[in-house]
Parts: C-alpha cells; sequence; structure tokens
C-alpha cells in the first residue's frame, strides 16, 4: 500500500488517531501535513514521521477559523504543489444534555468542528483532490447511528451530519473520479475522553462491545489507509465502521 510521493493532510494529526495515522501514512512514503493547535504534540508527531524518513510539513491551525483552515491548503499546496489525500479526522466530544443551560453553546462548539471545519476544508481541498484524483475519508463515529448513552446528542448529531455529507460529497465528486469514504470508529483509547472531562469512560465503553475490548489506533489508521489507497479504487460513500461489535448490542 505504497502512498510514495502522495501529499496527505490529517487534521488532529497531531495526537490520538490522527497521529498514529499520520505516522502509518509516513511509514508508506507520504509526504504528511499534520495540522493541530498543540505546537508540542505537533512537534512531538512531527518528529516520530520524520524518524520514518518522511517530508512533514507542521502547521499550527485552529481549522474553526476560516482563515487558519485556509491557511493549511494554502501553505500545503505552496510546499507540495498537491494535495492527493484528506483526512478529516480532527474532533472533539462533549457531554451535555438538553436541560443544561450550556447544551447550544456545546453545540456550536462540536458542530463547529465536527462538522463545520470539516465541510469547510473539504470545499477548500476539494479543487486540488480533483485534479490529482485523490480521495478524501471523514472520521466519523459509530455515534452517528447510535442512541444508547444519554447526553451525548450533540456529538452524535456532528457524526450523523458527517455520515450524511460522506454520501452526499461522495456522489458530487464521483463524476471527478474523487471518492470520499468515512470510518466509525468505537471505542478507542485517546485523549478525546480526558479533555471532555470523562475520565474512565473507556472501561464503561469497553464492556459496551460485543468483543469487550477497545480498538486501538492503529487499527483505525489501517481502515484509512486502505480506503486512502488505490486497493479501494471501487470504494466511495462507504463508512466502515470499527466498533468490536458495539453497534451489535
Ligand atoms: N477515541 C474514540 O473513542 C473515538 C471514537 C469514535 C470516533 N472518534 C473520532 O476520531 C477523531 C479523532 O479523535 P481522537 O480520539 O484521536 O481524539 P484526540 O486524541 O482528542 O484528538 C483530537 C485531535 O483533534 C485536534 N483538534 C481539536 N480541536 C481542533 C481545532 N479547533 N483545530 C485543529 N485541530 C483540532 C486535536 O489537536 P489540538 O488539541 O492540538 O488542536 C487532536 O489532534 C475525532 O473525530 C473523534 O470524534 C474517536
Amino acid at each position: 500500500m505504497s502512498f510514495k510521493d502522495k501529499v496527505v493532510i490529517v487534521t488532529g494529526g497531531n495526537a490520538g488517531i490522527g497521529a498514529t495515522t499520520a505516522e502509518e501514512f509516513a511509514k508508506e512514503g507520504a509526504k504528511v501535513v499534520i495540522v493541530g493547535r498543540n505546537q508540542e504534540n505537533l512537534n512531538k508527531v512531527q518528529k516520530s514521521c520524520e524518524d520514518l524518513g518522511a517530508t512533514v510539513l507542521s502547521i499550527k491551525a485552529d481549522i474553526t477559523k476560516d482563515e487558519e483552515a485556509k491557511s493549511v491548503i494554502d501553505q500545503t499546496v505552496d510546499k507540495f504543489g498537491k494535495i492527493d489525500v484528506l483526512v478529516n479526522n480532527a474532533g472533539l466530544l462533549k457531554k451535555v444534555g438538553i436541560l443544561d443551560a450550556d447544551y447550544m453553546q456545546a453545540y456550536d462548539v462540536t458542530m463547529n468542528l465536527n462538522m463545520r471545519a470539516l465541510a469547510l476544508l473539504t470545499n477548500l481541498a476539494a479543487p486540488h483532490i480533483v485534479k490529482t484524483k485523490g480521495n478524501i475519508v471523514n472520521i466519523s463515529s459509530i455515534a452517528g447511528s447510535y442512541v444508547g448513552l444519554s447526553h451525548y446528542s450533540t456529538y452524535k448529531l456532528s457524526k450523523a451530519a458527517v455520515d450524511h455529507f460522506t454520501r452526499c460529497i461522495a456522489l458530487e465528486l464521483a463524476p471527478h473520479g474523487v471518492r470520499v469514504n468515512a470510518v466509525s470508529p468505537g471505542p478507542v483509547p485517546t485523549d478525546i475522553f480526558e479533555t471532555a472531562g470523562l475520565r474512565g469512560a473507556i472501561d464503561v465503553l469497553k464492556c459496551a462491545t460485543a468483543l469487550n475490548k477497545s480498538a486501538e489506533t492503529k487499527e483505525v489508521a489501517d481502515i484509512i489507509l486502505f480506503l486512502a489507497s488505490d486497493k479501494a479504487a471501487s470504494v466511495t460513500g462507504s463508512n466502515y465502521t470499527v466498533d468490536n461489535g458495539m453497534l451489535l448490542k
């Protein structure tokens, strides 16, 4: 699965699933663009990708800000001259209930990153990806179709929107030879829970899966790389679940 000389952007490439994905693309010869706000994490992942032999462009950006999102695409094209793959991975989780006074604040923050920034980057990158006949992988979640577990409606809505956006844009870009797919993980131990103030959540979620375990970030990255590769040349508009059977229960 070689990505030799392919230019791959991974939003949220400085932590969790995105960091492992950037490293896996690096192993396969890609030129990797990692995007996030935390400079220290960007430096760490830049080094690990460079140690694997990759050329790396590290961009400190808050992609919920239109100008910073635009600068991600501009800097990538300035440095590498093209974009082959966009992995829309950056995302956040918030626990909030409809009876809470700050529900709409959580709604806006969640939708702004999980859906709006993803749509914005897709909009900005698509003309370049049409030129290379590349592809897009959106990181959704089984939360997009899972109703169990109360007080996560803003996150679930954002991921349901990502799922439908993936299908709609796959149809629109198909005549241009561009594929668009989604990956929907179940529980994966990353900082997303800690950041949301949900320490210990991963253990609860593990027990809710059929296989009684969580997935490693590498297992999600493997599916992302498969979808981004020529091996998936006939796959578009799909949504690959990697949830240890959580949706079965
Ligand atoms: N972990 C799970 O169990 C799980 C399950 C299903 C789906 N997912 C999805 O997988 C994706 C990755 O999540 P993860 O688990 O790897 O979480 P994570 O470790 O918390 O990583 C989130 C990433 O998003 C970046 N990010 C957050 N806000 C940003 C912003 N405004 N601008 C740019 N980058 C931003 C973060 O970097 P900075 O903080 O430096 O900006 C970080 O790199 C998300 O879309 C998540 O919804 C995760």
